[in-house]
């Protein structure tokens, strides 16, 4: 069951999207990750380890394997297949490593029918639009395929970058939720935004 356009209408959803789901944006294919794509992110995630280290909770020990990626990329699939968890990669052409990952995590249905947005563009790529199109493109995502009707977002008041990507792509602050994450060893206070059905359009 998850919510219909109107608000308050709940409607039966017979089929979450597939994994062959492919999002054109107007410069990135958004894909999940495939077995095959396990090289792939290791390498991202190793080039990118010092960017995302303030700003996601920690990686456990050996997040640098090969074996670590593979088991990543199934767990990923597996939460796809539940309708638990969408991680998109995004791909430029001609660029072999992907430079984004957005994904909507902890996805309740029933009376909810909401998850969590998260993102990060690779190190090389920042402040050229991707976050704000990706973003863009999973709102899409997240209020049609999905019938979702609350996308949230939990940042850290110093995350300056990210609080700007929201407030270009329309979610509105919410209010601060004490000690919420653990980052880098320290349990810090984030601001929650949201979007839901009832915004509309940007
Ligand atoms: C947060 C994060 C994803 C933001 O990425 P980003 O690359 O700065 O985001 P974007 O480029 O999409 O948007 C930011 C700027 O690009 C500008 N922009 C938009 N389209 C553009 C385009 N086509 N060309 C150039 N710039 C563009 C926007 O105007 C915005 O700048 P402004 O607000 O100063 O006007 C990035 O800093 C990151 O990966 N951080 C680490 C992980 C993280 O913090 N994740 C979020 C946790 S809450």
């Amino acid at each position: 069951v998850s919510a219909g356009k109107k608000p308050g209408k709940l409607v039966l959803v017979k089929d979450t999207p597939p994994l062959s789901v492919r999002i054109r944006t107007e410069r990135l294919l958004l894909r999940p990750l495939q077995t095959g794509d396990a090289g792939r992110l290791r390498s991202v995630l190793r080039r990118n380890a010092l960017h995302l280290a303030p700003w996601q909770p920690s990686s456990v020990p050996g997040a640098d394997t090969l074996a670590h990626a593979a088991d990543l990329l199934v767990r990923d699939r597996a939460l796809w297949r539940a309708d638990r968890q969408y991680a998109f990669f995004g791909f430029l052409d001609g660029v072999d490593l992907p430079i984004v990952r957005i994904s909507l995590s902890g996805i309740h249905r029933g009376g909810y029918q909401g998850g969590y947005l998260g993102y990060w563009v690779d190190v090389d790529y920042l402040g050229r639009g991707f976050a704000i199109e990706s973003v863009n493109a999973m709102l899409q995502f997240a209020f049609g395929p999905l019938h979702l009707h609350r996308v949230q977002a939990a940042v850290m008041p110093r995350n300056e970058p990210s609080v700007k990507v929201l407030k270009h792509t329309g979610f509105r602050r919410e209010g601060l939720a004490r000690k919420y994450l653990c980052i880098a060893g320290i349990w810090e206070d984030h601001e929650l935004f949201a979007r839901v059905l009832e915004d509309g359009p940007l």
